[in-house]
């Protein structure tokens, strides 16, 4: 991760949307839980034994919200559980609605996830 805004281009959707590491959950996917809720497999646990951790050291948040680390300034968090989970579900319609332009996501008002389509219900297996 580059946590600095020290590159020209700007961030793809996709790279916050649907990528874990950058919203500091560490490695692993997301999953789709059901029409509106949503899961997260970490792809690497820590060995408790070796270094007397019992959290992922890939991991600055859980998916509740919780922080995982001690941050050194007044004011500075991770994203809390509902700001991660409007982040997420954005990224399960990314791959078709891909930016701005597209209606599903021009018309996508704060908190308030669009029904999904068809096309996504079928991905999902949510309809035959
Ligand atoms: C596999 C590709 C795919 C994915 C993933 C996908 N969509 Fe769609 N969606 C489509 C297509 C294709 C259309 C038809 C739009 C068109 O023809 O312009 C559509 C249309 C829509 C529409 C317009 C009304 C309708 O139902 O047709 C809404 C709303 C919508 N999608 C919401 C969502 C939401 C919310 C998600 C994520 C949860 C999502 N879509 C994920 C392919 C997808
Ligand atoms: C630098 C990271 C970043 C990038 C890049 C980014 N987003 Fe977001 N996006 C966020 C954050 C953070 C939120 C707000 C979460 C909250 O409301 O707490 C958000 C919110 C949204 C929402 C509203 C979700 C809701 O339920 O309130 C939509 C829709 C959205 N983004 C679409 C996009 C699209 C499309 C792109 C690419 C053109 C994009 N985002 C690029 C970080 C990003």
């Amino acid at each position: 991760m580059d946590p600095h805004s020290t590159s020209s281009g700007a961030r793809q959707c996709l790279d916050c949307h649907a990528n874990p590491k950058t919203l500091g959950l560490g490695y692993g996917s997301f999953y789709q839980e059901g029409a509106n809720s949503w899961g997260f497999e970490p792809s690497c646990w820590v060995n408790k034994d070796l270094f007397g951790q019992k959290r992922r050291l890939d991991a600055f948040v859980d998916t509740e919200g919780n922080p995982l680390v001690h941050l050194g300034r007044p004011g500075l968090r991770p994203f809390n559980k509902r700001e991660l989970g409007r982040i997420v579900k954005v990224g399960f319609c990314l791959p078709c609605h891909k930016n701005m332009e597209d209606p599903v996501m021009k018309s996508w008002k704060k908190d308030t996830q669009p029904t999904p389509c068809t096309a996504y219900r079928k991905l999902t297996g949510m309809e035959d």
